[in-house]
C-alpha cells in the first residue's frame, strides 16, 4: 500500500457522526510534483479521534499530514494516521490555490476584443458596459468557475469564459448562429460566479451564492447595466436573460428554463463541453492507467488522448494506418 506524506491544504471539512463513531472527511490540496505542476485535490479521512482533532483544523489553513492511500469506492483516498495544523503566512497558503494559466489584464482584454468585435451596435455598447462595470472589472479575473468539479481556480471562470468563446467564434458560422448573441451569451452564463463562490481558499460559497444563486445574480447585473444604457431594447435584455437562466440545460442540472433559442443551446453545449472535458483531464490515474471520476461514475482511460503510448499495442498500429503516417 502507498503512503501519503506531506504538507497540504484543507480545502473543505465534514465531521461525520457515523455507528463506529466521529470520523473527519477532508478534501486536502497537495502541491504537484515538479514546480509547474498544478495542485492535487485528495478525498482524507481521520477516524483516530477525530472528534478532539476537529476544531484544531481549519479550512483555508496548511497542515501535516501523513497516510496510507485506499481506494474508496473506485477513488484513491488517503487514510490519515496523523494530521497537524501548521502556521502559514497568506503567500504560504496562496501557493496551494490552483491558478488559472490565463493570465488576469490578457485575459481581459481579450474579452474586451471579443466584445468591440460585435457589430450590433447596442450589444456591443452593452459587452463594453459590463465589462466596464466596477465591480465585473474586479471580481471576473479572479473569480473560480466552480467550487469543484471543473475551473476551480483563481481566474478560472476567465479561462472557462475565453475557452467556450473562442469555440463559439468558430462555431457560429457553421451552424450560422448568430454571433453577438452567442459571443454575448457565453460571456454572460456564468458571470454570477464573481458573486456567488469566494476566490480565497476552499472556494466557498457566499451568503448570496447561497440565498440567490449564479443565475439570478447574473440576471440581476444584466438588468442594473442594462438600465445605465436608455436606448438598450427590452427584448434584447431578455434574450440576455435566457441566456443565463437556461445555461445548465435541463431542468434536472438546476435549469430553470430549456433553452428556447439556437444560440442559447450552443451556450449550453459548450459549456458542458468544456465542464467535462476539465473535468476528465482533473482525474488522477491509478496503476494501471484509469482514473475514476466520481461526478460521472465513469472510468477514464488516462492514455488516451496521447497516441504514442498506445504505440505497442494493436489499438495503437490500428489509429495509426487511419491516421498517421
Ligand atoms: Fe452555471
Ligand atoms: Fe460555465
Amino acid at each position: 500500500m502507498a503512503s501519503k506524506k506531506g504538507v497540504a491544504l484543507v480545502k473543505t471539512k465534514t465531521l461525520n457522526e457515523g455507528k463506529n463513531g466521529p470520523s473527519l472527511f477532508l478534501t486536502l490540496t497537495f502541491r504537484g510534483d515538479r514546480k509547474e505542476d498544478p495542485p492535487v485535490d485528495y478525498p482524507a479521512r481521520l477516524w483516530e479521534n477525530a472528534g478532539t482533532v476537529d476544531p484544531a483544523i481549519k479550512v483555508g489553513s496548511l497542515v501535516m499530514v501523513e497516510g496510507q492511500l485506499v481506494l474508496y469506492n473506485n477513488e484513491q483516498q488517503i487514510r490519515l494516521s496523523r494530521i497537524e495544523p501548521l502556521k502559514a503566512s497568506e503567500e504560504e497558503i496562496a501557493a496551494f490555490i490552483p491558478k488559472s494559466r490565463v493570465e488576469a489584464s490578457s485575459g481581459m482584454a481579450r474579452l474586451r476584443e471579443y466584445m468591440d468585435s460585435l457589430a450590433d451596435p447596442q450589444l456591443r455598447a452593452f459587452g463594453l458596459e459590463i465589462l466596464a462595470d466596477p465591480e465585473v472589472a474586479q471580481l471576473f479575473p479572479r473569480a473560480p468557475a466552480a467550487k469543484r468539479n471543473h475551473h476551480a481556480m483563481v481566474g478560472g471562470l476567465l479561462e472557462h469564459t475565453l475557452e467556450i468563446m473562442a469555440m463559439g467564434d468558430a462555431v457560429a458560422p457553421i451552424l450560422s448562429l448568430n454571433r453577438d448573441l452567442l459571443l454575448l451569451g457565453l460571456f454572460l452564463h456564468d458571470i454570477g460566479k464573481c458573486w456567488e463562490i469566494s476566490p480565497s481558499a476552499g472556494f466557498s460559497y457566499t451568503d448570496e451564492g447561497r440565498l440567490v444563486g449564479h443565475m439570478a445574480l447574473g440576471v440581476e447585473k444584466c438588468t442594473q447595466v442594462a438600465r445605465r444604457l436608455p436606448e438598450f431594447p427590452e427584448r434584447y435584455l431578455r434574450l440576455l436573460h435566457h441566456f443565463i437562466l437556461a445555461h445548465h440545460g435541463e431542468l434536472e442540472y438546476g435549469s430553470p428554463l430549456l433553452p428556447a433559442t439556437p444560440e442559447a443551446m450552443a451556450v449550453h453545449m459548450l459549456d458542458n463541453l468544456s465542464g467535462q472535458v476539465f473535468a476528465m483531464r482533473q482525474v488522477a490515474a491509478g496503476p494501471d492507467g484509469w482514473g475514476y471520476e466520481k461526478n460521472r461514475g465513469a472510468f477514464i482511460y488516462k492514455e488516451g488522448s496521447d497516441l504514442s503510448r498506445l504505440d505497442h499495442t494493436p489499438l495503437g498500429k490500428g489509429i495509426r494506418k487511419v491516421f498517421g503516417p
